[in-house]
């Protein structure tokens, strides 16, 4: 969301007369897009502005100007904070409230810090992309009203809001005329989306599902994705949408965080493990193709071997195409930060050590599954070599072809011959 964010701002700033500079050395602005979901990325925003502030202080004697502006869910969650922390700093944007940046660098007032989060304004004001790129994210929704107890997004991004039908039809229409061939939805609790619309004199719920398929009839649209999920939204009408629509990629981002129910509870995920599983058996049945992959938290106050082992054995059991896995890290404000039987970090680096060598082991044999397999590849861009040319399967595995005529924008037939690390190598099919 951070990178659609980003990708919006300069849109808005490129609008206002701005220009995105090459070179950091001429840059009269720098703007910091930060996360706070762990601390280790949060404690990044330090760093980087110790660097930035140090080059602000050299143009300054040589009498030039730089602005330095944090914004993201950093700048939310620590506001005047960060202006307290390093001084180079001029303003503070939340992640709800970066549309006004132009208004501020041209009428700059005493505000420092802007904080609102009211995420409508922000989506009214936002620029139509010029982007000519293949694939492209769309945000429909922002925050979430889940509060599992070790995450932020609830306090840093806030209420769940789902942008308008309207509003991300107009985007979608320009972003395929532009070129794109495939969108993938956005939302920190993407599958919570709800909007009305009036057909007919009567107020109509759109959900994701319906979404999916008024997105799908867009001649020049390939494929459909969506992220992030929490299983218990994913209904049977999005179910339908998985079995009927083509559009829609058989590849499903979907968190579990733990196996143990004991921790799920503790976490207040909502769900458990055999609720899990049967959606995954469920997906399965109505469509044989659909793949998953996961987030998992090792180390949460309290996790006992037991518990891992329980993790572990979900994964087993599923076999994720790929995953991403975390070491616990207690944030501010939540109601896990403030438990106090925490793991010890060597325990917690250990789980973290073997869970990821499983779930990579598993991640390359659900890749030489596809050896020797011709599967449909969208074209995005340019390899590092000559004539090389990178796509991605519908399972989002990348995919390297090496062909005289230029391939970007095409989705074509491809046999994967072979797997490198996590990419494959493959021959246009004829
Ligand atoms: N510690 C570790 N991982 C976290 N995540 C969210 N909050 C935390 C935390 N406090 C992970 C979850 C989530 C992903 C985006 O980040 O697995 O799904
Ligand atoms: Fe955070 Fe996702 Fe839970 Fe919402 S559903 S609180 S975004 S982990």
């Amino acid at each position: 969301m951070n990178q659609y964010d980003s990708e919006k701002l300069n849109d808005l700033l490129e609008f206002n007369g701005y220009k995105q500079s090459n070179n950091f050395e001429e840059s009269d602005i720098a703007i910091l897009n930060t996360c706070h979901i762990r601390e280790k990325a949060s404690e990044k925003l330090y760093s980087d502005l110790g660097r930035l502030s140090k080059f602000k202080e050299n143009k300054k004697k040589i009498g030039k100007q730089m602005h330095i502006i944090v914004t993201g869910c950093v700048a939310q969650a620590e506001g005047d904070e960060i202006l307290k922390r390093n001084k180079s700093v001029d303003f503070v944007f939340g992640p709800q409230s970066f549309h006004k940046l132009p208004m501020i660098l041209k009428n700059s007032n005493n505000d420092k810090v802007y904080n609102d989060f009211l995420c409508e304004n922000k989506f009214s004001s936002l620029i139509p992309s010029k982007s000519k790129e293949v694939s492209k994210l769309v945000t429909i929704q922002e925050g979430c009203d889940k509060f599992c107890s070790f995450c932020v997004v609830p306090y840093t991004r806030g209420a769940e809001f789902s942008r308008s039908v309207e509003n991300i039809y107009a985007e979608a229409i320009t972003l395929v005329k532009n070129g794109a061939k495939e969108l993938t939805l956005l939302g920190q609790n993407v599958s919570s989306y709800e909007s009305d619309v009036i057909k007919d004199g009567k107020k109509k719920k759109i959900r994701l599902s319906d979404l999916c398929q008024i997105l799908s009839e867009i001649v020049g649209l390939e494929r459909i994705r969506y992220l992030t999920s929490h299983p218990i939204d994913i209904d049977d009408n999005l179910l339908n949408q998985h079995q009927k629509n083509s559009k829609l990629m058989p590849f499903l981002h979907l968190p579990i965080q733990s196996g143990s129910d004991r921790i799920l509870k503790k976490m207040n995920r909502k769900h458990n493990k055999s609720f899990y599983l049967s959606l995954i058996k469920k997906i399965k049945k109505i469509n044989k193709n659909m793949a998953f992959s996961s987030d998992f938290i090792v180390g949460y106050p309290g996790e006992t071997d037991k518990d891992f082992q329980e993790s572990l054995e979900v994964i087993e059991k599923v076999r994720f195409a790929s995953s991403y896995s975390f070491k616990y890290s207690p944030r501010p404000g939540t109601p896990s930060s403030l438990k106090d039987n925490f793991i010890d970090e060597d325990v917690s680096d250990m789980r973290l050590k073997e869970m990821q060598s499983i779930l990579n082991k598993h991640q390359t044999e659900f890749n030489l599954s596809f050896i020797d397999k011709t599967v449909e590849v969208l074209f995005s861009g340019k390899g590092k070599k000559h004539n090389q040319y990178v796509g991605r399967t519908p399972h989002l595995q990348p995919v390297h072809v090496v062909s005289s005529k230029s391939l970007e924008g095409k989705l074509l037939n491809v046999k994967l011959e072979d797997l490198t690390s996590y990419s494959f190598h493959g021959k246009l099919s004829t």
